[in-house]
């Protein structure tokens, strides 16, 4: 069976009420994150791969939670450069980035 994506990026934009002792990724700048992403992967031209918001991922105090399917590989994304580096590393040379992983 083929698939019509070959990297699906799940970018959670979670919002809990303020001072919930989980926190949530949205508290932590994911929706910019996750608009950022969106923008430079069609940018970059990469079709291969499609950005979508998710709902918790059940990470929030690693956040903001990303996770790229198929290989599962899960990330923490916190600047724009860690955004970009994801898209050059793991995306465009399908190289993961070890220092943004979660265990
Ligand atoms: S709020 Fe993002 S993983 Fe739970």
């Amino acid at each position: 069976m083929s698939q019509f994506f070959e990297n699906h990026i799940f970018c959670c934009t979670n919002r809990r009420e303020p001072g919930n002792s989980r926190g949530s990724c949205a508290e932590k700048g994911a929706e910019d994150l996750r608009d950022y992403m969106k923008k430079k992967v069609k940018a970059a031209k990469i079709p291969s791969a499609r950005v979508n918001a998710a709902g918790c991922l059940d990470r929030c105090e690693l956040g903001p939670c990303f996770v790229i399917y198929p290989q599962g590989i899960w990330y923490t994304c916190k600047t724009k450069e860690d955004v970009d580096e994801i898209i050059r590393e793991h995306l465009q040379n399908g190289r993961f980035v070890e220092r943004l992983r979660l265990p």
